[in-house]
């Protein structure tokens, strides 16, 4: 049986893998798995065979032959080298994981999969969460070929269209909250405890494991060298958190000698990470009213904070915001530069690349990988907001010759 064991990063409290847990039931502290990596060999993550997520089944917490893993194929995204953005921005060595590119288009489907997985070995009556949208749709997902009942908590008309009709389809039940996602959040966590319903937001640890292979996957890419620097959106903090912990695992394991600065980037109107890292505090204070186009990372107060701050700071990473403006002008250099269509909380990852640059920041020869978290098809809506629409002409050769001509 795979050893690990589940504790507390605040009082060191461990738990074992029958318990039920999501943070720490003595100090509330946040949770982490570990593992004993003396019993882990490199080679057994550098000759690893397979493909995604499983493929890294070694630094994962289930038996290797015993767990049929609930898999839709996530992960395995590209990583692009985008020498067409570094030129606009100024800088050498850019590459861009397009995490939009997994099944349910968003990079969800990497801690769901682990997630729900467990959710199967626990024999949970149901699975729920809140969720500004790609939550909720990857969980939909895994909780139909699980063929377990799931609840989705949602904030009321603020959630991109993609997102909702993925929920609805594969059949979640799905709640519009009057309220926002922090709101949303307090009250299914309240709800999982009594309903017994497993909660699979990213404050529980089970989530991080299958989304810190995204460090994998890009050392992996680069001949399992890691580039100086990772930059990503930051909502709930959860991402940023695990992908720091699987560079983390690489180090432990003698497999890598660096950990890239981990960079984090939130919109102006959602900041507090930024804002207590600037501030130099430990603890974030949290924002009531949230508010960004970017309607993913729309979050006053994120769960796992305690996390990002110490992957941000101990990696020599910055975190820094960026406007609506700067999402958006990002959102258009991605698609008409690289070919890369991402959401708007995406796109916030190379807004930050270009104002960290701009400030001199980030140096032009770091080797930076930036991750774009969601597909662009996720928020249609957007897109007819900020795009010029489509001509209409009549079904005639001479009319359309003369208006491609003017155009
Ligand atoms: N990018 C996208 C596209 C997201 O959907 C999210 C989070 C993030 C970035 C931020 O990741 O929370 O780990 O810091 N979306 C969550 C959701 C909150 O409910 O779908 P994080």
């Amino acid at each position: 049986m795979r050893e690990y064991e589940v504790k507390c990063i605040r009082c060191g409290a461990r738990f074992s893998r029958e318990d039920v847990v999501y943070t720490c039931r003595k100090c509330d502290g946040l949770l982490d798995i570990k593992y004993d990596y003396s019993e882990i060999g490199a080679e057994q993550v550098v000759k690893a065979e397979g493909e995604g997520v499983w493929k890294y089944r070694v630094l994962l917490p289930f038996d290797e032959q015993e767990t049929k893993p609930i898999t839709i194929n996530e992960g395995n995204t590209p990583l692009y080298r985008c020498d067409r953005l570094a030129k606009s921005i100024g800088i050498d060595d850019l590459w861009v994981k397009h995490e939009g590119l997994n099944p349910s288009g968003s990079f969800k489907d990497r801690g769901m999969t682990v997630g729900v997985t467990k959710a199967v070995e626990l024999g949970v009556k149901g699975v729920a969460c809140a969720s500004t949208g790609n939550t909720s749709a990857s969980l939909a997902i895994f909780a139909a070929k699980a063929g377990i009942p799931c609840y989705v908590l949602l904030p009321k008309g603020k959630v991109a269209l993609g997102k909702v009709a993925q929920a609805m389809m594969h059949g979640a039940k799905v709640f519009s909250l009057k309220g926002n996602f922090d709101d949303a959040l307090r009250v299914v966590r309240v709800l999982c405890e009594e309903e017994k319903l497993y909660l699979l937001n990213s404050v529980n640890p089970y989530r991080l494991e299958g989304q810190k292979t995204i460090a994998f996957e890009v050392t992996e890419k680069l001949d399992w060298e890691v580039p100086d620097r990772v930059i990503l959106p930051v909502g709930n903090a959860g991402n940023i958190s695990a992908i720091f912990k699987g560079f983390s695992e690489l180090k432990t394991l003698d497999i890598t000698d660096d950990i890239p600065k981990m960079t984090g980037i939130q919109a102006e109107g959602a900041k507090p990470i930024v804002n207590a890292f600037k501030e130099g505090k430990a603890e974030i204070i949290p924002e009531d009213k949230p508010e960004t186009i970017a309607s993913a990372i729309r979050i006053g107060n994120p769960v796992n904070a305690a996390k990002a701050l110490h992957a941000i700071r101990s990696s020599g990473g910055v975190a820094e915001s960026v406007t609506d403006d700067e999402i958006t002008e990002a959102q258009f250099m991605l698609a008409r530069l690289e070919g890369i269509g991402v959401e708007p909380a995406s796109a916030a990852s190379i807004a930050g690349l270009k104002k960290l640059v701009e400030m001199g920041k980030i140096e032009r020869d770091e080797r930076i990988v930036c991750i774009t978290t969601g597909h662009l098809l996720k928020d249609p809506e957007r897109v007819i907001k900020i795009c010029e629409p489509p001509k209409e002409v009549d079904a005639d050769v001479d009319v359309v010759r003369a208006m491609v001509k003017g155009v």
